[in-house]
């Protein structure tokens, strides 16, 4: 099975003790995966920004213990944070095959945020990648042969069994996550870098986020992503996202920066459309989502700006625009945006490369 490449060997000996530290971003896709089967695999092939300043960092420090029950404490800012235990609890159950040592170890896991906590920014993709590239860390040094390529392969493997958009943080500024037939190797199990042809424009793309509401989600992914079994559109869904995979190809390469507004735009709101759509259906958006749509929509009709939007499965709003337009974009923020941001909170990002490993 082509799976099994990710089992490694019998352990020799495992170390007595030790330390780890990753830092690992969000990222926003552009096309959106929504549904999914099997043990976390996607219905459709998706497409991310990496980010850049929105990051998770996590220390693992690990110690050696009898064979048994997982064990773990997890701290988020210095404090215990039992919240997190279930969804890594399961993480741990779902990757052990592939990380034998995991009964072997007490972890104590610290991880912080460079945005504020419950923001509703993609926290599970950068902290799920974070804590899977520190446990891959470990298998490393037992195995200091592994190569980068498969380290990398293998940190999204693992971190796409935590959630699914992790799989896309480990690497940047583009990633792509699913089988598609327009894109080689690109896998169901695995995100891997896009290497198309990309026009300088998108090379320094910008990422405001409009922190709507910070609160936590009325319906989490996880049942979001369950309502696509049986959903009326899911089958038609699913094509249109191949399909825009292959005009947001074609996009890139050229700089096309108009039908990468209508594409992006297009992709957050079918992504929100199905929410409205399922049954039970439901709303994630806000009545400030909708202002602040409505005002980069007037905002582009009177200036010819190439601001635009995307959504995650949330209520804030991600603007992205050409790094040209900083100064601009932060202006109709602060004049007109600003008021619908909860505490006028907003985050400036751009796209980044990557997770990188924390000397210690
Ligand atoms: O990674 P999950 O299972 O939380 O799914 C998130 C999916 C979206 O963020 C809504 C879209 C995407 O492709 O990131």
């Amino acid at each position: 099975m082509q799976i099994d490449k990710y089992v490694p060997e019998v352990y020799t000996s495992l170390p007595e003790k030790g330390s780890v530290s990753w830092e690992s971003p969000s990222n926003i896709a552009l096309v959106k995966y929504w549904g999914k089967y099997g043990e976390q695999l996607p219905k459709n092939t998706s497409l991310s920004f990496t980010l850049s300043n929105c990051k998770t960092t996590t220390k693992l420090q690990y110690t050696k213990k009898e064979e048994g029950d997982f064990s773990f404490e997890v701290r988020l800012d210095g404090e215990l944070e039992p919240d997190f235990r279930p969804k890594i609890e399961t993480f741990f159950k779902r990757i052990e095959a592939y990380l034998p040592f995991l009964r072997s170890y007490h972890f104590e896991i610290e991880t912080s945020n460079s945005f504020p906590h419950s923001s509703g920014i993609a926290s599970s993709a950068s902290g799920m990648s974070a804590l899977a590239l520190c446990l891959l860390s470990i298998e490393r040094d037992l195995n200091p042969e592994m190569t980068d390529a498969f380290f990398k392969e293998k940190a999204s493997f693992l971190s796409r069994l935590g959630s699914g958009s992790a799989s896309r943080s480990i690497q940047g500024p583009l990633v792509v996550w699913g089988e598609h037939h327009a894109i080689p190797n690109s896998s169901n199990l695995f995100a891997t870098q896009y290497d198309g042809e990309v026009h300088p424009i998108f090379k320094n793309y910008q990422d405001t986020v409009l922190l709507v509401d910070v609160g936590q989600k009325k319906v989490s992914s996880t049942v979001g992503h369950n309502l696509m079994h049986n959903h009326p559109y899911a089958e038609s869904r699913f094509a249109q996202a191949q399909e825009n995979i292959v005009k947001l190809q074609a996009i890139l390469e050229s700089g096309d920066v108009d039908g990468f507004v209508k594409l992006v735009e297009s992709e957050a709101l079918t992504l929100h459309a199905m929410m409205l759509t399922s049954m039970p259906y439901y709303i994630l958006m806000s009545p400030n989502t909708l202002q602040i749509i409505e005002a980069i929509w007037e905002y582009r009709e009177a200036t010819g700006s190439k601001l635009c939007f995307t959504l995650d499965a949330g209520a804030n709003v991600h603007l992205l625009y050409p790094k040209a337009e900083k100064d601009a974009v932060l202006e109709l923020i602060k004049d007109k945006l600003v008021v619908y941001c909860q505490k006028g909170q907003y985050l400036c990002d751009n796209i980044g490369l990557g997770a990188k490993k924390i000397a210690q």
